[in-house]
């Protein structure tokens, strides 16, 4: 397990019991980031990174329970190929390079999206990577790469109708239940908490059927600013919300 070496000020404010049990994070505005300090956009996808290693420790001492994170999305192949190929190679640097911390402090590592149209040794890496953590029972923290809700409902729709011709399901079975239990995150509880940086307001493709009763969160902050006062806050902001579920 991570240490609990968190400094008081940097605690939320409700306690475990208004804690989120998953919380999803859309971590956007590198470009702009590296933009305004006229620096190349990878400089600000490597500053991404330092980010995400912020948020996943301060996560894992907090005591969440899902950790997910937006990192590639099905519609990120859009971008230029040298693009494509920094974000890609920053992905395998991180693997290697904090994989022995993440699986030493007891995090679970999943992964969400059609990963496998990854190159080869990145596949391996990933798949290395899932495996090593997979009997850690600390925090999961669920890596959406190459990510579309779409695609990911699509893949799920499609194994339970293959299952229904074969005759092994009735079609009159497939449920809303079902379907969660079909999707990348089967047995991952749904998004209580969907934080967005960089001041955009909209999904992109994200979560869509998890984040059916999300809180929404859009900070301006883009996302290499996100340090763990800004992920206090944000749990802060949750812990006062009032959720209904459609109740009263
Ligand atoms: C988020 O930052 C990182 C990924 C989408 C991989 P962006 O690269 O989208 O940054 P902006 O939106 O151009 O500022
Ligand atoms: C969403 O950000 C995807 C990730 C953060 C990985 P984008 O920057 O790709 O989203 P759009 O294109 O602005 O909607
Ligand atoms: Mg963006």
């Amino acid at each position: 397990m991570i240490p609990l070496k968190a400094s008081p000020e940097l605690v939320p404010v409700g306690g475990a019991d208004t804690l989120p049990r998953h919380v999803a994070i859309i971590m956007d505005g590198n470009g702009r980031w590296a933009k305004a300090r006229r620096l190349p956009r990878v400089a600000g996808h490597r500053r991404g990174v330092e980010a995400v290693r912020r948020i996943v420790r301060k996560a894992g001492e907090i005591g969440l329970e899902v950790l997910t994170l937006y990192a590639f999305s099905s519609e990120n192949w859009r971008r230029p190929m040298e693009e494509v190929s920094d974000l890609m190679g920053l992905l395998r640097h991180f693997i290697r390079a904090d994989l022995n911390e993440i699986a030493g402090a007891g995090v679970r590592i999943r992964v969400i999206g059609d990963y496998r149209a990854f190159q080869d040794d990145l596949v391996k890496l990933i798949d290395d990577a899932i495996a090593r953590t997979a009997a850690n029972t600390g925090m999961t923290l669920v890596i959406a790469l190459n990510y579309g809700s779409h695609n990911e409902i699509a893949r799920a729709t499609r194994a339970l109708a293959e299952r229904a011709r074969a005759g092994e399901i009735d079609p009159a079975s497939i449920t809303a239940e079902a379907i969660t239990g079909e999707l990348d995150t089967a047995d991952i509880p749904p998004v209580d908490l969907l934080i967005r940086t960089s001041g955009e307001r909209r999904l992109s493709n994200f979560l869509l059927w998890q984040a059916a009763y999300a809180e929404l969160l859009f900070t301006d902050t883009l996302w290499p600013d996100f340090g763990e006062a800004e992920l206090v806050e944000a749990l802060d902001d949750f812990s006062r919300r009032e959720r209904r579920f459609g109740g009263l």
